[in-house]
């Protein structure tokens, strides 16, 4: 019988192994790895020429995504089973881990900052991130959007699929590189959209695809920090912004501010316990590391609250939208998020 501290110190040998696991998807992800294996069984040096990378690195990694059960392994072969080309290699798909990893790899990036920040308590700046974690996030929220936002989520909020089937102007505050409002713009092609961001790579980058989509004429992007003031809408956007955001209240009334009378407020947020300590569930480990990683430090980089990843609680959000001026908040439970719809 192990002891107790043979055990514990073997389950923290395990986790080790299953943070680099990760790590090592997350390259697997970058170089095409997963999306060469789907085309079928492949040797490591099948893999190699696919993806011409140097076949030692495929037999290793290949042996590690194995041990991982990330790949099976048979007769000089390995495969990607159908659940797990899903989740590694189905670009886009409702359940695509690509992006989570990719930002995973970027957000790792910072971690000298990190750990200057645990001292000094003064968070890390958004230019500190790579593209990879910025483009990770766009990618890790793409397949929600693409899967769930217009056939599972606003027929859950009809009046905000009013304002958008009714042509008004609708805002994505915090809209990173734009997924969510090309979704929205292909299904409601009578509303007009702008995105705003505070990083102004996003913006360049969401400009960029709006062109490539040629949506350029109905979707517009601006870099701004919406905390300081908003032009006129109909419709108000957050998706996975306001606990990232440095002054939350300051949002919430600057959007108070410039939405019109029927105007609505959709946030979509993480889903969070009163008692922080409550979290429970397959997303709560994931979640207080990129809270470290990102959200609650990005804020506080900013001189910021650093609300952190659930720390947008059901109470804290329909006291913001109280003291920002609004009448009413309902909320929608999703499986691991929330969809609050306020009204001015
Ligand atoms: C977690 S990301 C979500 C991006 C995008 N909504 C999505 O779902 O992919 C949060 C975004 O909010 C932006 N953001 C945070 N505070 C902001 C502010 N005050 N004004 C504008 N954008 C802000 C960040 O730059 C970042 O791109």
């Amino acid at each position: 019988m192990a002891s107790p501290e043979v055990k514990f110190a073997l389950r923290l040998a395990s986790d080790a192994g299953r943070g680099v696991a990760a790590l090592l998807a997350g390259i697997g992800d970058r170089l095409g790895l997963f999306s060469a294996l789907a085309k079928g069984p492949a040797s490591p040096e099948d893999l190699a020429q696919r993806t011409s990378i140097h076949p030692r690195y495929a037999r290793e990694w290949l042996h590690a995504m194995a041990a991982a059960g990330y790949v099976d392994h048979r007769d000089g072969k390995y495969e990607l089973p159908p659940p797990q080309a899903e989740v590694l290699a189905h670009e886009g798909g409702g359940v695509f881990m690509g992006g989570t990893l990719q930002m995973l790899l970027g957000m790792i990036a910072t971690m000298p900052w990190l750990r200057e920040a645990f001292v000094t308590g003064k968070g890390i700046p958004a230019d500190a991130y790579p593209p990879d974690a910025w483009e990770g996030m766009e990618r890790d929220m793409a397949g929600l959007y693409e899967t769930q936002l217009v056939s599972e989520w606003l027929p859950r909020v009809p009046a905000v699929r009013g304002l958008l089937q009714g042509g008004g102007l609708v805002a994505d505050i915090g809209c990173g590189r734009g997924r969510a409002i090309f979704t929205l713009a292909k299904a409601f092609p009578n509303a007009r959209f702008v995105g705003y961001d505070v990083h102004p790579p996003n913006v360049e980058a969401a400009q960029r695809k709006a062109a490539e989509a040629g949506l350029s004429d109905r979707v517009h992007f601006e870099a701004r920090d919406a905390s300081a003031g908003l032009p006129r809408m109909d419709l108000a956007l957050t998706f996975d912004v306001v606990h990232d955001a440095a002054r939350p209240l300051e949002l919430a009334s600057a959007i108070h501010e410039a939405l019109s009378p029927h105007g609505r407020w959709l946030a979509f947020e993480v889903r969070s316990e009163e008692d922080p300590d409550a979290n429970s569930g397959p997303l709560t480990l994931v979640r207080w590391g990129f809270s470290l990683l990102y959200c609650m430090s990005v804020s506080l980089a900013q001189g910021g609250e650093g609300l952190g990843t659930f720390g947008l609680t059901e109470s804290r959000m329909r006291h913001l939208c109280t003291a920002a001026g609004f009448s009413d908040v309902h909320m929608e439970l999703l499986s691991f998020h929330v969809l609050y719809e306020v009204r001015p």
